[in-house]
């Protein structure tokens, strides 16, 4: 069975977006199966039927989630689904100007984790070089998607 991986972004301005694209590619490349979702189409409960996601996240306002991701965010603020199937990894676009850099990647990262899943690879907090820094962290995981592919459970 071929391995699925699922690629959500959050974004106001397109940056993650284009991250997440290029994720995908990345992905596709080394022959996985990918769905590329923006998060203003994703509900927690969504979450049940997937087994590897990467999330790509900027964080606006003052550390809040971009407007596309906030009905996500605040469901699973609330929610207390068993996550416990689930690996993840979280890139977060930020700017280190801001108090609150990367927030809401941060509390992505926090929140999944406390919910059960298992992250895949550390959070990586990324500043407005992210062109510079997302490569490198896309190899890094899909490295460790490829030795756990021998392992991994169904696709979703
Ligand atoms: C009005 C505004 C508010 C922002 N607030 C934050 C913030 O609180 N924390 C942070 O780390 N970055 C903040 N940023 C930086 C954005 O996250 C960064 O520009 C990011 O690359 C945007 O990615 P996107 O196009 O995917 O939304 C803010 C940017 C703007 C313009």
């Amino acid at each position: 069975m071929k391995d699925s991986l699922h690629i959500c972004f959050g974004t106001m301005t397109g940056n993650a977006e284009t991250l997440a694209q290029s994720a995908e590619e990345r992905a596709q490349a080394d022959g996985w199966t990918t769905h590329l979702l923006n998060l203003c189409d994703v509900k927690p409960t969504d979450l049940r039927d997937l087994r590897q996601v990467l999330f790509v996240v900027s964080t606006w306002g003052d550390g809040e989630p971009p407007d596309d991701a906030a009905d996500f965010w605040y469901g699973l603020e609330d929610t207390a689904l068993d996550l416990s199937h689930l690996t993840f990894a979280v890139f977060g676009l930020g700017d280190q100007d801001y108090d609150d850099f990367n927030g809401f990647g941060r509390r992505l990262d926090e929140r999944l984790a406390v919910l059960g899943a298992s992250r895949l690879h550390d959070r990586f907090d990324a500043d407005l070089d992210f062109e510079d820094t997302f490569p490198g962290w896309a190899d890094a995981v899909l490295a460790q998607l490829d030795s756990r592919r021998g392992n991994a459970p169904a696709s979703a």
